[in-house]
């Protein structure tokens, strides 16, 4: 039996044509097997991740760049009004105000980042201009806006009648705890590796639902909520971003490969860095996703219920990443 073929069946087919390839909740993080793939390739975290690859695969699949792959496919979670951790319809912080953070990176190790940015849907693409059209990487709320509108975009109200019918219930408790695996998606962060043997990655985020005005998670800090090297891999990071921030995680993972780790004991690596080094992880969910230039893929998590999907060999799979707290 080939090994993709294998693979299929040890994953289990799902409806929907989809795969929940699921790493058994018995199987200990080191039987865990990086995958080996034909590239091109995507992989973004979450259900949502489902929908974006298939926006970033229209991209690959016609030799198109991975910078352009990553940008198209996180684009349609962030418009996505039922996604309620990320753009359009993402909770609004303390306050009531929709604040969000992005941040993208070529295979040039190029990058750009937003953040605490208001009233834009596709917070993406005004990262990949702030890469593309200044001389810096990271513009931050006003400025990030003026910016913005500079370039175009237009100003929207983010705040869907949901998400503010939400956050009036949220607020006659004001209860500041938050939600491991919120609603089981958080921010996506995508990765993709294209046919030329490049790799980009972008990640974006409406943060921690209620935050103060003006908190700024893991998503837009380049080398937290996502790093690339071209010459390495690329990794995303998704959960309680101050925890990932503490600890630089993308950087770590992508330093790690290149290293000599495969993008899992990186990933897992990473996880353990959490472990060790800050107290109270477990009130937190945190999960990473790498991959390195031979299309292997790492996916590791802290808690259960962290899964990702990817794109490769015109296959689509939702699969459940393996976890540290059993
Ligand atoms: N990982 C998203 C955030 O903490 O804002």
């Amino acid at each position: 039996m080939s090994s993709r073929r294998r693979f299929i069946k040890q994953s289990g087919l799902a409806s929907l044509g989809l795969i929940a390839a699921g790493q058994s909740s018995q199987a200990t993080p080191k039987k865990h097997k990086s995958k080996k793939v034909t590239r091109p390739l995507a992989i973004a975290t979450w259900k949502n991740g489902v929908q974006a690859n298939v926006a970033a695969w229209d991209v690959l699949s016609k030799g198109g760049r991975a910078l352009d792959a990553v940008e198209q496919g996180v684009k349609v979670v962030e418009a996505d009004p039922n996604d309620m951790t990320v753009g359009y319809g993402g909770r609004p912080d303390r306050d009531g105000i929709v604040t969000l953070d992005a941040c993208i990176m070529d295979e040039t190790g190029n990058a750009g980042s937003v953040c605490a940015l208001e009233n834009i849907k596709h917070p993406i693409s005004v990262a990949r201009r702030v890469m593309e059209k200044t001389p810096h990487v990271m513009l931050a709320g006003d400025g990030a806006l003026q910016f913005a509108k500079e370039e175009g975009f237009a100003e929207e109200n983010l705040l869907t009648d949901k998400a503010k019918k939400e956050f009036q219930e949220w607020r006659k408790t004001s209860d500041y705890k938050p939600l491991i695996n919120i609603e089981n998606h958080d921010t996506i962060g995508m990765l993709a590796l294209d046919a030329q043997g490049n790799i980009s990655g972008a990640c974006t985020t409406s943060g921690l639902a209620y935050k103060m005005h003006g908190r700024v998670g893991d998503s837009p800090i380049i080398g937290a909520g996502m790093y690339c090297d071209n010459e390495v891999g690329g990794a995303v990071a998704t959960g309680m971003g101050e925890l990932v921030m503490k600890t630089l995680g993308s950087y770590l993972v992508v330093e790690l490969m290149n290293q000599g780790m495969s993008p899992q004991k990186a990933v897992e690596e990473a996880i353990a860095r959490i472990v060790k080094k800050i107290p109270g992880y477990q009130d937190f969910q945190i999960g990473y996703l790498a991959i390195n230039k031979a299309g292997e893929v790492g996916a590791y998590s802290l808690h259960k219920g962290f899964n990702y999907a990817l794109y490769a060999n015109g296959e689509n799979q939702l699969i459940d990443s393996s976890y540290y707290l059993k």
